[in-house]
């Protein structure tokens, strides 16, 4: 998720849950638009650890050339698998043609992966799609588009551009997507607990479940282990600590990074209620947020503690 799964967030994530509960990841999407993203980039993206679940690298842009690339790039740099986004709702996309812009005329869709999957060689090149644009009568003609373009693998948020991040959503179009296709479905929106994952994949047969803010309220979310308020707050810790090293934050800087994990969390008691959400959220001081965390985390809690 773009400004918010970077790799420190990533890397605690899957460092939490083992590869049977958590598949694989995606970086957030990565804008191509003037020139092609040098491999410094893409390096950064893909942050220095490596687990046994995939991390692949997800593009976007409409420049079919520059996508290709950089999808190449992302290969040369260790990209398991390089995925292409025909989700984004924001504005800059759309004008820019790219993300959700390409769900208007399937045959785009088609020809962004066809020319990726070729720059790619044997690495296998996914397509994550939103229902549609403006309606999501067209959820199969989507699909077919990414898999006749060679895609491997499909992810379908199945709220449609128009519907944004809405709270009510409609799984039966990623069943109707499931059925349209050979490729593995791998489903998407809503996802908000450890049983929605298997509910998911039950109800539309989908072949994986993926999770967006779901991971963001709890990061145990994927092993539906319920966490302590020390384990809870010592993850939170680590981010910071982990944000600060490796970006070299300004004191305090790491505050608005904590913020916008506090929107979301859930886990482990550590937001009581809403007016306490309002609280953590409407603290100015990073380094404040920094000690009530502590205050939540047992001092003596050693690091292998905070992982279980
Ligand atoms: C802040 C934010 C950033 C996002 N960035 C990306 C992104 O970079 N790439 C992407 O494919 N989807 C992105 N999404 C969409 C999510 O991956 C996911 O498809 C969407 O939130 C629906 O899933 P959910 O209901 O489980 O959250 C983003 C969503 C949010 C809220």
């Amino acid at each position: 998720m773009e400004g918010v799964t970077e790799p420190c967030f990533r890397d605690l994530v899957l460092e939490r849950n083992p590869p049977q509960s958590l598949g694989g990841a995606f970086t957030e999407f990565v804008r191509v638009s003037e020139v092609p993203i040098p491999k410094r980039i893409l390096r950064k993206h893909l942050g220095p650890r490596r687990f046994d679940a995939p991390v692949g690298v997800q593009l976007m842009g409409a420049d079919l050339e520059k996508l290709a690339q950089t999808a190449a790039r992302a290969v040369e740099c260790g990209a398991p698998i390089v995925d292409l986004n025909f989700g984004c709702p924001a504005k800059g996309a759309i004008a820019g043609c790219a993300g959700s812009a390409m769900l208007r005329e399937p045959a785009s869709v088609e020809r962004a992966v066809r020319t990726v999957v070729q720059a790619c060689g044997s690495t296998p090149v996914s397509a994550k799609i939103r229902a549609g644009f403006d309606h999501a009568r067209d959820v199969e003609v989507l699909a077919r588009a990414a898999e006749n373009g060679g895609a491997a693998m499909l992810t379908v948020h199945c709220r449609t551009r128009a519907e944004a991040y809405c709270e009510n959503v409609d799984w039966s179009r990623i069943e109707r997507a499931v059925a349209s296709v050979r490729i593995p479905v791998c489903g998407n929106g809503s996802v908000k607990c450890f049983d929605d994952l298997e509910r998911l994949r039950r109800e539309t047969g989908c072949a994986f479940s993926m999770v967006g803010r779901g991971a963001l309220a709890d990061p145990w979310i994927f092993s539906g282990v319920a966490v302590t308020l020390e384990a809870a707050a010592n993850f939170l810790l680590e981010y910071a600590a982990t944000m600060s090293e490796r970006h070299q934050l300004p004191a305090g800087g790491f505050g608005a990074r904590l913020k916008q994990l506090l929107r979301y969390w859930t886990a482990g008691g550590l937001v009581t209620d809403e007016a306490n959400r309002k609280e953590w959220l409407a603290e100015p001081s990073g380094d404040v947020l920094l000690a009530r965390l502590r205050a939540c985390a047992t001092p003596l809690a050693s690091a292998a503690d905070a992982r279980a």
